[in-house]
């Protein structure tokens, strides 16, 4: 499929953290930004279908022609029928089932429809440089890279790279203070570093929308990893952003990122799965997240496109989750 526009896509993952906003922005550019689109249909499971905390969202979406597919993600049949048709699959699933994408892989591979799949990818670059090799969050998706890499012929793969969500980065993590965070109610705040490290982060509505961009864009897309991001902040613009708005001088504190680094060490020994996160909050405070020029371009999207700092703070300080 040669730089064709998607005509019919299905979305795994898609009522989880991130893809309910993928699903949104793809829904959206449905008779939109891809004039190709004629259908938009989500493989999910059946607990899924039956939480009535989820049934509101798949009502909505359903009244903007979503078809939902009740199916198990490890059942070749209930895949194949899922993949009927489908010329386009993305999957956000999140990091408990990133393993379950290898079958997902060889299944597209073998249908007779499916041409392009993106792989659950949307944060951390995990080949950003050498030491990326031995990050222990990373291993996971380093193994449906090289499995692509090795494995597939027909089907073409898009890798969405959006560094961290801006949205959960501002939130200071209950009882894990040494991450970093802000605080609008206690107005306090903790940069890690020197507070004055460059980071890109993406808002998770902008993570939509540029899935969406490369999805209308895929002779720049295909077969790519791409690097885009909503914008460039440090942690005490952040800050003085929230004083700004707030009006409140902040307590702050500072976690060096050698303090991090040790917060790390300990919780990987203590096998606590928050040590994750203090790893990726070493990776983005290194610089590991810029690029001397993304690829928001070549997908078609300006800075002006992008969601700002104020707004996404104004959203904090009201209280207003993802
Ligand atoms: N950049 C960042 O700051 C950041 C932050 C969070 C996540 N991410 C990335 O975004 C991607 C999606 O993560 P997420 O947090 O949005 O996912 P999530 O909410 O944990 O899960 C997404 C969906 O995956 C489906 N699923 C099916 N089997 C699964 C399994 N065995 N394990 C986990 N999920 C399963 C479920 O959908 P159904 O019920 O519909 O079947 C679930 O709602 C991941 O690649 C993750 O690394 C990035």
């Amino acid at each position: 499929m040669a730089s064709q526009l998607p005509s019919k896509i299905l979305i795994i993952g898609s009522t989880g953290v991130i893809g309910k906003y993928i699903t949104a922005a793809i829904l959206s550019a449905k008779g939109a930004s891809i004039p190709s689109l004629s259908s938009v249909s989500i493989l999910t499971s059946a607990s899924t279908v039956s939480n009535p905390d989820k049934e509101s969202l798949l009502s909505t979406w359903k009244s903007k022609g979503l078809s939902v597919i009740t199916g198990d993600i490890h059942n070749a049949d209930d895949v194949g029928k899922a993949y009927t048709g489908i010329d386009t699959v993305v999957s956000c699933l999140g990091r408990g089932g990133l393993l379950e994408q290898i079958d997902l892989l060889k299944w597209a591979e073998e249908s007779d429809s499916v041409k392009w799949f993106f792989p659950s990818e949307y944060g951390t670059d995990i080949e950003y440089d050498e030491s990326s090799n031995d990050e222990k969050p990373h291993q996971n998706k380093l193994k449906v890279r090289k499995y692509i890499r090795e494995n597939l012929k027909k089907v073409k793969v898009t890798y969405v790279v959006t560094g961290p969500y801006l949205e959960m980065y501002l939130f200071k993590k209950p009882g894990l203070d040494v991450a970093g965070g802000f605080d609008a109610g206690k107005k306090d705040a903790v940069l890690v570093g020197d507070g004055e490290g460059k980071i890109g982060v993406t808002t998770m509505p902008d993570v939509g929308k540029l899935v969406a961009a490369a999805l209308a864009h895929p002779e720049a897309s295909q077969d790519k990893i791409l690097k885009v991001q909503s914008f460039v902040t440090t942690p005490k613009e952040i800050l003085a952003e929230f004083q700004k708005q707030t009006g409140v001088q902040f307590k702050v504190d500072y976690t060096p990122i050698d303090k991090l680094e040790e917060a790390e060490q300990k919780l990987w020994a203590e096998g606590n799965p928050a040590a994750a996160l203090l790893t990726l909050r070493r990776i983005w405070a290194s610089g590991k997240t810029l690029y001397e020029k993304t690829d928001n371009e070549v997908i078609g999207l300006k800075p002006e496109d992008m969601e700002t700092l104020d707004f996404v703070v104004k959203k904090a300080i009201n209280g207003e989750g993802w």
